[in-house]
């Protein structure tokens, strides 16, 4: 028998995956001593079954903490097999020592997310060749198609950006689903919150509707930068869409204040921009 297990801020999602593998639904009982201890405790029977839990790694400190116990826990009262499906997995950003003495924390996160199998989404591959490097029994799946549906049912024909190198593993290949091309641009990032980005001057956009596509929008700084580039160049409308939304320090509201008609994203992590619904592709992997 398998049950699905909704952890904090991963909850939705995890219903609606129980409910396209026809598995039952639970959730954990979480919750902190007086001394800001973690407690938790399953309020089903584990005993022979698999276990599949679903948390998306967003504001990851707590929430790994919560996985290590819940997963030693499982194992503890006889569960047969745990997985765990994180559509956002964190710091795997910090992928190498940039300055010295620091702490490469993508490699660390082996160490301490030990399941029979990991699945996750579009993860930040920078460095790390795959993420078999990262962890271990890990499986990455791909929202672009998702993404590349949602750019053709709901937006008109439009010119794909990457802000950077990395993005081009999305930008390009959601280009190719939607028949238009991407352009990738250049990006200089001098601290978490300072960047720059580069658009070649014989770049025309005038009069083009833009979607700019990346894996995350945090700060939101990389949309910004590259929205401001876009517009110098004159695009039409402005959309943004990135597979995960963290949208740390009012990003959006950045972002619209600046003109983007537009900011989509999918719900690996919940949120009012989280319109593409990626339950279908883990639920598919997990049958
Ligand atoms: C990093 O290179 C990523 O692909 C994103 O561009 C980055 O994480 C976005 O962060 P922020 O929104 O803070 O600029």
């Amino acid at each position: 028998m398998t049950i699905v297990i909704g952890f904090p801020d991963s909850k939705s999602l995890a219903r609606k995956i129980a409910k396209r593998i026809k598995a039952k639904y639970s959730e954990l009982e979480l919750k902190k001593f007086p001394d800001n201890e973690t407690y938790l405790r399953f309020k089903i029977d584990v005993k022979g079954k698999d276990l599949i839990f679903v948390q998306s790694l967003n504001n990851p400190n707590e929430k790994i903490i919560n996985l290590i116990f819940a997963n030693e826990t499982a194992r503890s009262l006889g569960a047969k097999k745990v997985i765990l499906v994180a559509p956002y997995l964190a710091y795997m950003r910090q992928d190498k020592r940039f300055k010295p003495g620091e702490c490469i924390s993508s490699n660390i996160l082996r160490k301490l997310l030990r399941f029979d199998k990991i699945i996750t989404i579009d993860p930040h591959l920078h460095r790390h060749k795959s993420l078999s490097h990262v962890l271990n029994n890990a499986l990455m799946l791909s929202s672009n198609k998702l993404i590349a549906d949602y750019i053709k049912k709901n937006l008109k024909s439009s010119l794909i950006i990457g802000p950077d190198t990395e993005s081009y593993q999305w930008a390009e290949e959601i280009a190719k689903h939607v028949k238009s091309h991407a352009i990738i641009l250049k990006k200089v990032r001098f601290t978490s919150k300072n960047v720059k980005i580069k658009v070649k001057n014989n770049i025309s956009l005038s009069d083009r509707d833009v979607v700019v596509i990346d894996d995350i929008i945090s700060t939101g700084h990389t949309m910004l930068e590259t929205v401001k580039q876009v517009k110098k160049h004159e695009a039409r409308n402005i959309y943004c869409i990135a597979v995960h939304g963290l949208d740390i320090e009012n990003a959006y509201d950045k972002l619209k204040k600046l003109g983007v008609k537009k900011i989509i994203t999918t719900n690996t992590i919940a949120g009012k921009n989280s319109l593409i619904d990626v339950s279908n592709i883990i639920a598919n992997e997990l049958k």
